[in-house]
């Protein structure tokens, strides 16, 4: 297997490192990272309302590694685009890191959303053109932080996913599971309080998905609080806890069977 062992040691020491910040710091508080209460998000169209998220109470601590599972439809991503901070809910509240968020728009619920929350995407939402780099810089252009310093956090967040090797590289010389990687490096970068993966394996093959979960869960052993959409039961066993969604509704919240993706990736090949 010519891909790094990211649950090594040596891996886990530099992620901590990279975790050491905010995000550690929030690990001994009471105060959730998440708390919803009473979330409806509806969307009003041509043929009527549509309800995508109806009464939804959610806490979720610092530290939890949660899978987020449901039918196509049964509002997962309108969750993650609430809790994201990428849209506001219809009724209801939701405390971020000790912040009232609901009532929050445009510039405000930007500014929130860039310092707190990580973003990953089945398809990387890489930029083409840009380097590795300056793909994982990007965030802290917006965060206001000067050229140099943006170049040596983005270094050090790529070396922590174990592509220290590949910072000039464009996403089109990389492979599928390299630029999720990326991807998640950007979404560490600024050291948020929470990551959202959206059906982060969607597009990669088995043993790729197990090296981008494998990553995912050393993040979380490390402090990271993360969250991800997906359609698979096998996917979801990496988890903690397993949160199921039908029709709008949060139907089942159930410890998840925490299975290790390292070891399931070293058996894979
Ligand atoms: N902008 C919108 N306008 C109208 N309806 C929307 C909008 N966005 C989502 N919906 C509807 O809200 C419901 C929930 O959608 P959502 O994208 O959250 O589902 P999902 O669980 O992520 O599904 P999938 O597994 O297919 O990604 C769906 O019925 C969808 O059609
Ligand atoms: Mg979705």
């Amino acid at each position: 297997m010519s891909q790094p062992s990211i649950g090594s040691q040596r891996a886990r020491a530099a992620v901590s490192g990279l975790l050491s910040g905010e995000t550690a710091s929030n690990t001994g508080t009471a105060e959730p990272v998440i708390r919803l209460k009473g979330l409806t998000r509806s969307y009003r169209t041509g043929a009527g309302d549509v309800h995508a998220l109806r009464d939804i109470n959610l806490v979720v601590q610092a530290g939890e590694f949660v899978a987020i599972m449901g039918p196509s439809g049964s509002g997962k991503s309108t969750l993650m685009n609430l809790v994201g901070c990428l849209d506001s809910p219809t009724t209801g509240s939701y405390v971020l890191a000790g912040e009232r968020v609901e009532r929050l728009s445009g510039n405000a619920l930007a500014a929130i959303r860039n310092r707190r929350i990580g973003f990953v995407f089945q398809q990387f939402n890489l930029l083409g053109r840009a380097s590795a780099l300056e793909n994982v810089a990007m965030p802290l252009v917006y965060a206001g932080i000067g050229k140099r310093e943006r170049l040596r956090r983005a270094e050090q967040a790529l070396n922590e996913v174990g592509l220290g090797d590949r910072l000039h590289h464009t996403p089109a010389q990389l492979s599928g599971g390299q630029q999720q990687r990326v991807a998640i490096a950007r979404a560490l970068v600024n050291h948020p309080a929470i990551i959202l993966a959206d059906e982060p394996t969607g597009a990669l093959d088995s043993a790729t998905s197990l090296s981008v979960m494998s990553l995912l869960q050393t993040l979380n052993r490390n402090g990271q609080t993360v969250l991800y959409v997906t359609h698979e039961a096998d996917v979801a066993a990496f988890a903690r806890r397993i949160i199921t969604f039908r029709d709008g509704r949060l139907q089942e919240d159930q410890p998840g069977p925490n299975r290790d993706a390292a070891a399931y990736h070293s058996n894979f090949a």
